[in-house]
């Protein structure tokens, strides 16, 4: 059996949604100390809805292949629906992940809730 689904490689070859969103609603970034891969998401969000979200990854093909995957999922989605968002359900929809590259969907559901946090915290600062 390949080591890699297609789905992996087709987000792998070629992922959606990469690139910034300068005025972004909310940004996380997030690591992996052990294999150094970086994640960042761009969230723009308009009445609680996900109407655009960006990435960027500086990583593995699986890295890559779960980002795409994921803003994919959460794009039009309600922010509290985002927000449950899981790797599983990311490696899933990427019909599975091997085993010693589960860590890259959960660097994606990382950085999802890092940037839902941050529009969390931005919308706190605005109401005070
Ligand atoms: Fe670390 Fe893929 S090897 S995110």
């Amino acid at each position: 059996m390949a080591l890699y689904s297609e789905k992996v490689m087709e987000h792998f070859l070629q992922p959606q949604n990469v690139g910034v969103i300068e005025d972004a609603d909310g940004v996380g970034e997030v690591g992996n100390a052990k294999c150094g891969d970086i994640m960042k998401m761009y969230l723009k969000i308009d009445r609680d809805i996900i109407t655009d979200v960006k990435f960027e990854t500086f990583g593995c093909a699986s890295a890559i292949a779960s980002s795409s995957m994921a803003t994919e999922l959460i794009k039009g989605q309600r922010v509290e629906d985002a927000m449950k968002l899981t790797n599983q359900a990311v490696a899933e929809a990427l019909d599975g992940l091997p085993p010693h590259k589960l860590h890259c969907s959960v660097l994606a559901e990382e950085a999802i809730q890092a940037a839902l946090e941050d529009y969390r915290q931005k919308q706190e600062r605005n109401k005070e």
